[in-house]
């Protein structure tokens, strides 16, 4: 990744994309953040005012993700609304924003020759295991709507670019439970 290249996050305002953007920043990078601030918060990344641009929007609104991704050379994808008892409550909002919100962040990035696709993958698509700790190469059984539209939107980034003529790279980076400062009381949620 070139320094003089634009990378967009978009959940940029919410706890590990903040941390993301901070890193980025910090390391000399051009950011840009889009989030709808549905769980993020925009002081979350209050200390690195006029070091990002910054798009308040929601990825399930495909115009939103045009205007995130014009002249994007990378993507990191973290939006999404990672809560299973919200996802229980809420099972549309949850599809909206995860596939439906990936498809159009994926086909944003597309149209804008982005290079690469980072998405952020869940543990929870594993469902619960006997084997523990839990790794990629095991079955998928979500059992919640939250852990089925992250599987979704997981197997679009990996599987989409490759098929749809276009060159960039996907990847999917999994997390297995990030914990750290910022991280809001979300099994409350
Ligand atoms: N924190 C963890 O332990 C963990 C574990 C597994 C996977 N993940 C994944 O990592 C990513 C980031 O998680 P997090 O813990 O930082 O969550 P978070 O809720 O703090 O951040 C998600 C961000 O996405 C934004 N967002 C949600 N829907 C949006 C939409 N439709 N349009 C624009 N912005 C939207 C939210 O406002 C928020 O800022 C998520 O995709 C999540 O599934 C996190």
């Amino acid at each position: 990744m070139s320094k003089s290249e634009l990378v967009l996050v978009t959940g940029g305002a919410g706890f590990i994309g903040s941390h993301l953007v901070e890193a980025l920043v910090n390391e000399g990078y051009r950011v840009r953040v889009v989030d709808n601030l549905a769980t993020g918060h925009r002081s979350n990344l209050g200390h690195l005012e006029g070091r990002y641009e910054w798009i308040e929007g929601d990825l399930a609104d495909f115009d939103v993700c045009l205007r995130a991704a014009e002249g994007v050379d990378h993507v990191f994808h973290q939006g999404a609304i990672p809560s299973v008892p919200r996802s229980i409550r809420e099972p549309l909002e949850s599809h909206t924003s995860g596939p439906t919100a990936t498809l159009n962040m994926l086909e944003a990035a597309r149209r804008s020759k982005a290079r690469r696709f980072i998405f952020a993958a869940s543990s929870s698509a594993y469902g619960d295991t006997v084997e523990l700790p839990k790794h990629e190469a095991m079955f998928p059984t979500p059992l919640s709507p939250y852990a089925a539209s992250s599987w979704r939107a997981n197997i679009m980034s990996a599987s989409m670019p490759a098929r749809w003529a276009w060159t960039a790279s996907a990847c999917v980076i999994s997390t297995f439970s990030a914990l750290g400062k910022t991280l809001r009381a979300r099994i409350a949620a």
